[in-house]
């Protein structure tokens, strides 16, 4: 067992944060939450307790969509939309990745980084190539972090060398599933690239496949106009874009995650609530792409769940502050651009998609309550916030927001574990 001692902050739910100002959280040895305390309980006096002083403590980050094998492009190519940005700049980095050499170098590096800015578990893109995609996998599980494995699926409208076929997406698909087996935290996650990319056999696959081992699912959806209308062009029976990942079993039957859907609404909309599909919000992305303001709000009222996601490199930082950070602005454009008809996101909202909200596709992660698995970021803030003492918990962790970034993190938990940075646990 063990007992920290910190100013504790989360959201148990999205209306606002809970605070613990010197407060104690108790995890056992598996690394789940005891109890969450305003004072030591009095059978606790007396017992180690490792004191964090004047920081804050925490959730840790959930990324719940972002492509390992852009890393390299992060920060660069943002001068185009989706889908030449797709064929100029990102198709041509992923063929690389028939190279486990090269594959070893940017996973490696792409899995430091995001543990550097606190996220401690993602759902992941890979690529088309089984070897890198093991690789990947190996990597989070060396390091003790928690992953949903994505080996893509693509069969059309996709360079030779990134292109698989139905068959032996399955067949390689079996070798992740079979290398996971006895993982805790690494584990597959059906992933077609999107539709334009795959052909109805693969989708049909892919849909078998989620059902018979009952895996989760995690795609694109509605992320740009010309997108959609070339949807609509290639799936024509589909009522909708979501209506063509539903008739293959790939939206809701099981746990699934849909980026973007910056232009979900009407019947698209109706069938995320019915099938209880989690909207992943990627405001960075749908900036750089000049995609489009997410209707946010408007799934929020409806009751549809929303994660973050950074879709690095359409998203320019692995950082989810910053992911939160551009989704309150962009709710902002949108209140404004709506008369205020729309009203826009608040910290605690955004800060409950990150952690909670994200988490649950772990299982219990994200929030500090009892049972959660510990998952968790030790923030020294002191250096943004010393001429301010008056500040409460709250502000300090709005400013870390805001103007922190990695070097603010001083320590990183996933599962009870400590995550140290560069080394394998
Ligand atoms: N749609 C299909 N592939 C991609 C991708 O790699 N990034 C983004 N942002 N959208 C996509
Ligand atoms: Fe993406």
């Amino acid at each position: 067992m063990k007992i920290y001692k910190a100013n504790i902050l989360h959201t148990p739910s999205p209306e606002c944060f809970e605070v613990y100002r010197d407060g104690y959280i108790v995890v056992d040895d598996e690394g789940f939450i005891l109890g969450l305390h305003d004072t030591l309980p009095a059978d606790m006096e007396g017992m180690p307790i490792v004191d964090f002083g004047n920081r804050l403590l925490i959730p840790a980050m959930n990324d719940m969509h972002v492509h390992a094998p852009q890393y390299a492009n992060m920060g660069v190519a943002m001068d185009m939309e989706l889908i030449p940005w797709l064929n100029t700049y990102t198709f041509p980095e992923e063929e690389k990745f028939s190279n486990e050499e090269y594959a070893q170098t940017v996973y490696h590096a792409f899995v430091a980084e995001l543990c550097r800015q606190g996220t401690m578990r993602a759902a992941v893109f890979a690529t088309t190539h089984l070897p890198a995609t093991l690789c990947l996998a190996k990597t989070f599980d060396e390091t003790g972090m928690g992953a949903l494995i994505g080996l893509v699926g693509m069969d059309r409208h996709s360079p030779e060398s990134l292109t698989n076929t139905a068959q032996s997406w399955k067949a390689d698909m079996q070798q992740l599933i079979q290398s996971l087996t006895n993982k805790a935290m690494v584990k597959p996650i059906i992933t077609p690239r999107f539709i334009p990319s795959c052909t109805p056999e693969m989708l049909q696959r892919m849909g078998e496949m989620a059902a018979q081992y009952d895996l989760p699912v995690q795609s694109h959806l509605s992320e740009n106009k010309q997108e959609i209308a070339w949807v609509q062009q290639l799936e024509p029976h589909s009522t909708c874009y979501g209506d063509a990942y539903h008739r293959y079993g790939l939206f809701g039957q099981t746990p699934t995650l849909m980026a973007h859907c910056c232009y979900t609404e009407g019947e698209e909309l109706q069938l995320m609530r019915d099938n209880d599909v989690c909207v992943v919000h990627c405001p960075t992305s749908n900036c750089n792409l000049a995609s489009g303001i997410a209707p946010i709000r408007q799934f929020l009222q409806v009751g549809l769940r929303v994660a973050l996601g950074s879709d690095v490199a359409a998203g320019h930082h692995l950082s989810i502050f910053r992911v939160m950070q551009y989704a309150v602005q962009m709710s902002k454009l949108q209140y404004a651009l709506s008369d205020g008809k729309y009203p826009f996101l608040t910290l605690s909202e955004v800060f409950h998609m990150a952690t909670k909200q994200g988490g649950s596709f772990f299982g219990k992660v994200g929030s500090f309550e009892v049972g959660y698995a510990f998952d968790a970021l030790v923030i020294d803030d002191s250096d943004i916030n010393g001429m301010c003492p008056q500040m409460n918990c709250q502000q300090r962790l709005e400013r870390f927001i805001y103007l922190g970034d990695d070097r603010h993190i001083t320590h990183r938990f996933c599962q009870g574990k400590e995550i140290s940075l560069n080394s394998k646990h």
